[in-house]
């Protein structure tokens, strides 16, 4: 069989997950693998129509489709998910339909599962034959059991095609509602606020006046008395995606440094904001490429967060109830970061009146929580990502991810270990002998367990001055 593999790696031939690939093809040699780099060569892709056409072919002839890619950022590379729009706006769907398909990411487990979540969507809005996914971290190769993993996935999806397996679907068509959102200027004219001083910056990948998006932005900026200053990405040089060299690892200066505008538009535009929207409309199932490549080029600075602080909202166009992935990431994105995710806001529900309303309420709410310095408790999103983060950057990233070291080390992430929890360790070391070999203490121990955590707590309410 002729099996197409899409190579979603900017780093082509050097990629870890094609190795993976190349592992398959070496255990299957009767079937051939054929690697494009689509990644890698997006630019001349994006360019050229008769190289991407020749891709097309190509996927026609075959029997199978691979998509094989590293995780960024919490799904695919920007030059990927470009390769991937390509694929509607030049009317090439038709080359997927009914094709088997599977997924093959490598990461360090890090929101592996919504970039899995990003691919198959997109398979099954090809009307693929999705047959599974495969979600290593980049060094399970090593190890003889997951090699054996994969040879059973690749086995899997050979017998898929050899056998024409039924497959099911799992994410139904986007509905877009059919909503044109007409805000009433007099409205929004009476209920202006002041920015209290506060920095606030709208980045945007559109600021097209007649569409939804745009209006949804008007609406918010004219919530406020003072001019509000507003970024099309578009209008910023960046010269392309992350290349994924991690030079940025040793003291977070990008190779593209001021060979385009991209550290710059982070370090001096959204480092020293007090409050940040993020506004697009939905494409496929995320936002926009270029929104992506802002996500992925701000890899430069690595694990360590630059968004502390800060008040973040979303006005976003389209179905995004309908992609539940898309929260997901933003959240566990600006959790991770140390800011506040306050809201998204989508023209899907209630009348232009309703929309006016929950924009000027967010307008009010940025403020409010800005002022009182407000951060949500995290959630497990970015309690388990730091977490991970923390033992990864401790152990193997270390020599790479100098600058994450020194940041770490200097704000104590490394004391979190559980190992230095001296008061853990001491209970541990007194009590869990006596639980273990007493019996007597064990059960008058495991009956007052309640009262035991809860009492604590109870003293903190009744404190008359906490
Ligand atoms: C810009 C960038 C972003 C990344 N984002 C993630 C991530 O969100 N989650 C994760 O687990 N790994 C992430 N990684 C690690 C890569 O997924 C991992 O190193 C992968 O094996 C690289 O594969 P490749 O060599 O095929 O490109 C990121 C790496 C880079 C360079």
């Amino acid at each position: 069989m002729k099996i197409i593999v899409l190579n979603g790696s900017p780093k082509g031939d050097l990629s870890v997950t094609m190795q993976y690939i190349l592992y398959i093809q070496k255990k299957f040699p009767q079937h051939e693998l054929k690697i494009l780099n689509v990644a890698q060569q997006i630019k001349h892709l994006d360019r050229d129509q008769e190289k991407f056409y020749e891709i097309i072919e190509e996927i026609k002839a075959s029997d199978g489709i691979i998509w094989g890619t590293p995780v960024y950022v919490l799904l695919v590379p920007s030059q990927y998910k470009r390769f991937i729009e390509l694929i509607t706006e030049r009317n090439a769907k038709g080359a997927f339909k009914d094709k088997y398909t599977v997924a093959l990411t490598t990461s360090i487990h890090f929101f592996d599962h919504t970039a899995h979540n990003y691919l198959h969507a997109i398979c099954d809005d090809l009307e693929m034959k999705y047959v599974g996914k495969f979600s290593p971290d980049m060094n399970e190769l090593f190890r003889s059991e997951n090699r054996t993993k994969l040879i059973h996935f690749a086995k899997n999806f050979f017998y898929a095609i050899e056998n024409n397996i039924p497959t099911s679907k799992h994410f139904p068509p986007l509905n877009y509602r059919n909503f044109s959102y007409n805000p009433n200027k007099i409205e929004v004219k009476k209920n202006k606020i002041s920015t209290e001083g506060k920095k606030i910056l709208i980045i945007t990948d559109s600021t097209d006046d007649r569409t939804n998006l745009g209006k949804m932005i008007n609406t918010f900026r004219n919530s406020f008395t003072e001019n509000i200053e507003i970024i099309n990405i578009y209008d910023i040089n960046i010269k392309g995606g992350c290349l994924g060299c991690c030079q940025c690892g040793y003291d977070n200066q990008c190779v593209y440094k001021e060979k385009d505008e991209f550290m710059a538009f982070w370090n001096q535009k959204l480092k020293p904001s007090d409050i940040l929207v993020f506004a697009g409309n939905i494409k496929d199932r995320y936002l926009s490429s270029r929104w992506k490549m802002v996500f992925d080029r701000a890899f430069f600075n690595n694990h360590v967060p630059t968004l502390i602080g800060k008040q973040i909202a979303f006005i976003i166009s389209g179905p995004l109830s309908q992609i539940p992935n898309i929260k997901q990431i933003f959240q566990a994105y600006l959790e991770s970061q140390g800011s506040n995710c306050v809201d998204f806001i989508t023209d899907e529900f209630g009348d232009s009146a309703e929309i006016n309303s929950v924009l000027q309420n967010c307008a009010h709410q940025l403020i409010r929580f800005s002022n009182s310095n407000y951060i949500q408790p995290e959630t497990y999103l970015s309690v388990g990502g730091k977490l991970l983060f923390r033992d990864a950057v401790y152990s193997r990233l270390r020599l790479i991810f100098r600058a994450d070291d020194k940041y770490y080390e200097k704000q104590g992430f490394y004391d979190t270990f559980p190992q230095n929890d001296e008061m853990a360790k001491k209970m541990n070391e007194q009590l869990i002998p006596v639980i273990e070999n007493n019996e007597k203490f064990r059960k008058k121990f495991y009956s007052m367990i309640k009262e035991a955590i809860v009492n604590p707590l109870k003293s903190i309410v009744a404190h008359p001055d906490k």
